[in-house]
């Protein structure tokens, strides 16, 4: 096997050990602050250690390493993606980033001394916001845009993000020593699946990332009232599931209609008696399109437009913000390395594409110039166990990371 490829077997290895630290018997779920959590920390730290990095564990439950450059204390170019999942999860949405940035720092570790940069490694928490249906928080606080209004947030057993934060270990009180300043920085390179099926359907192997879309996420409600399945008459009903199956529907129509791109992904009705008419439904909604203003604009009508059918049906409807990240554009200097990087596998011009999907990159952008590095996956499938690469891709990804962050520090030497 070649270098390349045994590097790539380690990266792939290393992605089904995280695999095996879920809070699910079947499946794959790893949350911020859980557990799991903290066991991938010190897997991951052992990991930049072996690498020959120095690590530490932010106050926010980030998890980092650095290399030191031709100088200490030289600002540093940050590599890394999440180690957290989405319920039901994929073993490479994020894992595979931040092992192949420890992969690449491993490889660089020997020529660091050359380097005009240090060069760091993140492993971050909670990108999915899977447990307190938030999203970022730890990539937001080494942004220094923590929202104090999180540490109230409950999971589902009403556990607040300051009881988890306590119990993992943290001080809530430090959460700002999680901020990096613009000065400490060079920039932030990540390494992620494309998400979706666009690499795949133009046979490439790796693409530069443009930008990344901002989503915007809701809980939506449609109030009806709950009553008995058989005496009601119809023209008596205000079955809130009904109202909500429409809006749903609605949803998908308005998201084509404006070449945005929105979700309802859970949807609770209640009381949830198979012989009650229902009286209330709880909905998510997941909002995003290439730009923020389209976005914006798509959700406006969604909003009016559940506003109006509830009202024709006597319904109550309801939409509450839970999460709104912008859109972010990517550094055109760190992307020329990017092209550079992929251009060294061999693909003298490689696809660009925008991020459906959100990423760690579009909080750090806050305070320094991002650029990233999407690697094809089967059929596009992720948040799903069917997530899959293929071991050539990866080794090409490694290369490619590894070119980038050598064409920048020439470029900046
Ligand atoms: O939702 C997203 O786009 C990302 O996977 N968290
Ligand atoms: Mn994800
Ligand atoms: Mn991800």
């Amino acid at each position: 096997m070649s270098h390349a490829a045994g590097d790539a077997r380690r990266v792939l290895d290393r992605c089904d050990e995280l695999a095996t630290v879920t809070s699910i018997a079947h499946g794959l779920e790893r949350v911020h602050l859980s557990p799991e959590h903290a066991r991938v920390n010190v897997m991951a730290a052992a990991w930049m250690a072996e690498a020959g990095l120095r690590t530490w564990q932010d106050q926010a439950g980030n998890q980092w390493g650095r290399l030191e450059g031709r100088e200490p204390g030289l600002p540093a170019l940050v590599l890394g993606s999440h180690l957290d999942t989405v319920t039901d999860a994929g073993r490479y949405d994020g894992m595979l980033g931040v092992v192949s940035a420890i992969e690449v720092a491993r490889r660089l570790a020997p020529k660091a001394a050359e380097l005009p940069f240090a060069l760091e490694v993140v492993a971050f928490s909670d990108e999915e916001g899977t447990r307190f249906s938030t999203a970022l928080m730890g990539s937001f606080a080494v942004a220094g845009n923590w929202h104090q209004d999180w540490w109230d947030r409950a999971d589902r057993h009403g556990t607040t993000v300051r009881e988890a934060a306590k119990n993992f270990g943290l001080d809530p009180e430090r959460v700002h020593e999680a901020a990096r300043t613009p000065e400490e920085l060079v920039g932030y390179l990540e390494l992620h699946i494309e998400q979706g099926p666009y690499l795949e359907a133009a046979d490439r192997p790796l693409g530069v990332v443009t930008s990344i879309a901002g989503a915007r996420r809701f809980t939506g409600k449609v109030v009806g009232e709950a009553r008995h399945a058989g005496g009601t008459p119809y023209a008596r009903r205000k079955d809130a599931l009904v109202g909500a199956s429409e809006i749903v529907l609605a949803v998908e129509r308005l998201a084509v209609e404006l070449h945005g791109i929105a979700t309802v992904g859970r949807l609770q009705a209640y009381p949830g008696g198979v012989n009650v008419v229902p009286g209330l439904v709880e909905f998510s909604l997941d909002v995003r399109a290439e730009h923020d203003e389209d976005r914006d604009a798509l959700v406006d009508r969604i909003a009016q437009y559940g506003r109006d059918f509830c009202a024709g049906r006597g319904l109550g409807f309801e939409l509450v913000e839970a999460h709104n990240a912008a859109g972010v554009y990517c550094d055109a200097d760190l992307m020329d390395s990017v092209v550079a990087g992929i251009a060294a596998t061999g693909d003298a011009e490689p696809l660009r594409i925008w991020s459906r999907a959100g990423h760690d990159a579009m909080a750090i952008a806050a305070i320094t110039p991002v650029a990233m590095i999407f690697v094809r996956c089967e059929d596009g499938i992720s948040h799903a166990p069917g997530e899959m690469v293929r071991l050539e891709d990866v080794a090409a990804g490694l290369d490619a990371f590894e070119a980038m962050v050598l064409d920048l520090a020439r470029r900046r030497s």
